[in-house]
């Protein structure tokens, strides 16, 4: 079934085994025209940009995903059950739910806890763990490690309220030691699991729950460089 409803490619193999996802379309843009080589875009259906160009070489993808777990849902099912996408990988922003979480850090959510119900579709007679590749997630550490650049490992929560009636209740989560919210990785981490690819999420710290720290957009391009060299070295 291709094109899609949401990705407007007709051919498989247009869009590479191996994609970055932003939220934000025009990031997808920045990262096509600033990181990429001879970029062509694949896709602008509800101006979700998506480009195909290489990066030392080797085929590479970007896209965005939108906001929220059923946009980057319905992104990466298409992506990964009609354009045979095997690594999905998310570079986005997050907030800190710790006090040794700064604004600027780098993160990898090693695991998405959520409390959205995405998950109850797969009918499971418990709790699944949404979990990062070990392979992509291996491979990022030790890409972070030879270029110098610190990143900070562990559970990150997927959540499905940016405006929470209850301003406390990230504390819970906060105690139970998970890093940071963001609002995508635990659907795509899911969605992997099910189909038996790869995915993973990279961050950067843009706000702080805890010091009520805030990064400006300017600001936050010198660690979106840097999730960027991490992340283009999966390809
Ligand atoms: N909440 C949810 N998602 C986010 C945040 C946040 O504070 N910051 C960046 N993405």
């Amino acid at each position: 079934m291709i094109p899609t409803p949401h990705i407007g490619v007709a051919e498989k193999g247009v869009i590479a085994e191996t994609i970055l996802l932003p939220g934000d379309p025009l990031r997808a843009k920045f990262i096509a025209d600033n990181y990429l080589e001879d970029p062509v875009q694949f896709n602008a259906v509800r101006n979700m940009l998506g480009y195909t160009g290489a990066y030392k070489g080797k085929k590479i993808s970007v896209m965005g995903t939108g906001m929220g777990i059923p946009s980057i849902g319905i992104y990466s099912y298409e992506l990964i059950h009609f354009y045979g996408v095997k690594n999905l990988i998310r570079v986005g922003s997050c907030g800190s739910f710790q006090e040794d979480v700064k604004v600027r850090d780098i993160i990898i959510g090693m695991a998405a806890s959520t409390n959205s119900d995405y998950a109850s579709q797969f009918d499971l007679p418990g709790t699944f763990a949404p979990a990062a590749s070990w392979t992509l997630l291996k491979k990022a550490v030790d890409v972070a490690e030879q270029k110098g650049i610190a990143v900070k490992v562990g559970n990150i929560l997927s959540s499905d309220i940016f405006y929470d009636d209850n301003q406390d209740s990230w504390k819970k989560w906060a105690r139970m030691g998970v890093m940071a919210v963001e609002m995508e990785a635990a659907a795509l981490y899911l969605n992997a699991a099910r189909a038996g690819v790869n995915a993973l999420c990279i961050l950067t710290v843009s706000d702080s729950l805890v010091s009520h720290e805030l990064v400006s957009a300017e600001e936050r391009q010198n660690t979106f460089t840097q999730m960027m060299e991490i992340a283009l070295e999966l390809a």
